[in-house]
């Protein structure tokens, strides 16, 4: 019996704790994108959040590039996911570069002095992925796609050129 209350008593209490975490959550995040939550959760600050996208970015091409170098090992199934996310990252990945007072990180002064400039590369580099995605879905062989592929290379190199220091 007194094991048995003082076992509610602690179910209880790590109720309350987690409501308790839940409601301090909620609280801070009022203003923040689904992403910045996922980053502040996992106390990653943006610096590495975009350091990590732009790794994530750059297996997805190592991946495609491989096969684009040896035509014979075209696989269209990974072609095509990694096209994908590809497309999906271009999309969504870009607002961990906001907030200048985390730190440039390998980033030029130029994406905070720039704005515009810098989300011209970005919608092109949307372009260019889409262009690639839609393309791999069908594609079977490196021919298809080699050119779309070359582009969204071009893409990465036009925006480092001006936005990533050396
Ligand atoms: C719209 C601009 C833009 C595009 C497009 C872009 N990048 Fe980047 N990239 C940057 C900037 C800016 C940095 C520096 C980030 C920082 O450290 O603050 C960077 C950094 C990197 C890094 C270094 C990350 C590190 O750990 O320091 C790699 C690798 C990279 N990009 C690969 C790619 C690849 C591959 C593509 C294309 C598939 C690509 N990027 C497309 C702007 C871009």
């Amino acid at each position: 019996m007194n094991t048995l209350a003082s076992l509610k008593t602690l179910a209880t209490s790590a109720l309350i704790a987690s409501t308790f975490s839940l409601i301090a959550c909620g609280g801070s995040v009022d203003n923040k994108t689904a992403s910045d939550n996922e980053a502040s959760a996992g106390n990653i600050n943006p610096v590495d959040a975009r350091q990590a996208t732009m790794h994530d970015l750059n297996d997805a091409m190592g991946v495609m590039g491989n096969m684009i170098k040896n035509p014979d090992k075209f696989d269209a199934n990974t072609f095509k996911k990694e096209a994908a996310f590809l497309a999906e990252t271009s999309e969504k990945s870009w607002e961990h570069f906001d907030d200048q007072s985390a730190g440039a990180g390998g980033s030029t002064e130029a994406v905070w002095n720039d704005k515009e400039g810098f989300a011209t590369q970005i919608e092109m580099f949307k372009a260019v992925s889409a262009g690639l995605n839609d393309i791999a879905q069908n594609a079977k062989s490196v021919d298809e796609v080699k050119t779309a592929f070359a582009g969204v290379g071009a893409g990465c190199q036009s925006c480092h050129t001006i936005y990533k220091a050396e």
